[in-house]
C-alpha cells in the first residue's frame, strides 16, 4: 500500500513552489489545493469538462501551447506558470473575444449586476473590446417560460447549462447547435423554451456564469401567482354554478317543469 501511494503521488512546480498532487488531478485542482487562484468560466467541479472557454489557460514549460488547466492532468516534473505575461496576455484576449459575443449590461432580477465574465475582465483590467461582433448575437429576449428567461445575447457558449441540465438534473433540455459564429444553445430543434420542455428546477440558472439565463421575476413568485389565479377562477366557477342551480330549481317550482325559456333565462 505504501508503494502504491508513493506511485500515485505526482510532483509538480506551480509558480515556483513545489507541490505534491495525486495522479489524475488536473492542474486547476492542484493549484487550488495550494491556494493559487486560476479563473474559470465553463468549468463545473465534478462534471465532464468541456474546455470551451479557455480562460483557465496556464503555461507548462516544454509545451509550445498554453494548456487548459481545468482539463489537463498533472504529470511528474511539470513546471507550471499561472500568471506569466504570456498567460495574462492570452487571458485578456480571450475575455475580449468573449465580450464580442456578450452584448449589453447584465441584468438579474431587474438589477444591473456584474456577471462572472465582467468580474474576470475587471481583475485582468480588460478595456473595451477591440474585436467586432463576429456572430449574430442580438437575439430577442425569450420570456415565454414561467421559470427561465433567456437572453442569448449574453450567452458565451460555455456549455454549463447543457452539462448542469444533463449531468445534475438528469434532463436534456439544451444542446449546442449550428457551427462557428452561428453556434447557439438551443431547445429541441431551436424552439422557444416553454414550460412543457422545462420544469422549474432552475439548475441552469444557478450555473449560468452570465445573465443569459435568469429567473423571470423570481420563480417562486411566478408559481404562487399561477396557483392564486387558478384558485380564483375555480371559486368564480363554483359561485356561478350554484347561482344557476338555484334559478333552475326556482323555475321548476314555479312552472312544474323546465321550459326552454326558463333554462335560457337562467343561463343568461
Ligand atoms: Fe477551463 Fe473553461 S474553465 S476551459
Amino acid at each position: 500500500r505504501k508503494g502504491l501511494s508513493k506511485m500515485s503521488k505526482v510532483r509538480v512546480v506551480i509558480d515556483g513552489t513545489e507541490v505534491n498532487g495525486q495522479k489524475g488531478m488536473t492542474i486547476l485542482e492542484t493549484a487550488k489545493q495550494m491556494g493559487v487562484d486560476i479563473p474559470t468560466l465553463c468549468h463545473i467541479p465534478g462534471l465532464t469538462p468541456s474546455g470551451s472557454c479557455r480562460i483557465c489557460v496556464v503555461e507548462a514549460e516544454g509545451s509550445a501551447r498554453l494548456v487548459g488547466s481545468c482539463h489537463t492532468p498533472i504529470a511528474e516534473g511539470m513546471v507550471i506558470h499561472t500568471r506569466s505575461p504570456r498567460v495574462l496576455t492570452a487571458r485578456k484576449a480571450i475575455v475580449e473575444l468573449l465580450f464580442a459575443g456578450h452584448t449589453g449590461p447584465c441584468v438579474k432580477d431587474g438589477v444591473v449586476e456584474a456577471c462572472q465574465l465582467h468580474v474576470i475582465a475587471a481583475d485582468l483590467e480588460v478595456g473595451p473590446p477591440r474585436f467586432p461582433v463576429g456572430r449574430p448575437r442580438f437575439y430577442p429576449v425569450e420570456n415565454i417560460s414561467p421559470y427561465v428567461r433567456r437572453d442569448l445575447s449574453k450567452c458565451i457558449l460555455c456549455y454549463r447549462c447543457i452539462k448542469a441540465c444533463s449531468e445534475i438534473a438528469g434532463k436534456n433540455v439544451y444542446s449546442m447547435a449550428y457551427r462557428g459564429f452561428s453556434s447557439k444553445v438551443v431547445v429541441d430543434c431551436d424552439v422557444p423554451l416553454n414550460k412543457e420542455a422545462c420544469k422549474d428546477c432552475g439548475i441552469c440558472i444557478d450555473y449560468c456564469p452570465t445573465s443569459a439565463l435568469t429567473s423571470p421575476g423570481g420563480t417562486k413568485e411566478r408559481k404562487q401567482i399561477e396557483i392564486e389565479k387558478n384558485r380564483a377562477q375555480a371559486s368564480i366557477g363554483n359561485q356561478e354554478h350554484e347561482m344557476l342551480l338555484e334559478r333552475l330549481i326556482a323555475a321548476q317550482r314555479e312552472l312544474g317543469y323546465l321550459s326552454e325559456e326558463a333554462m335560457s333565462a337562467a343561463a343568461r
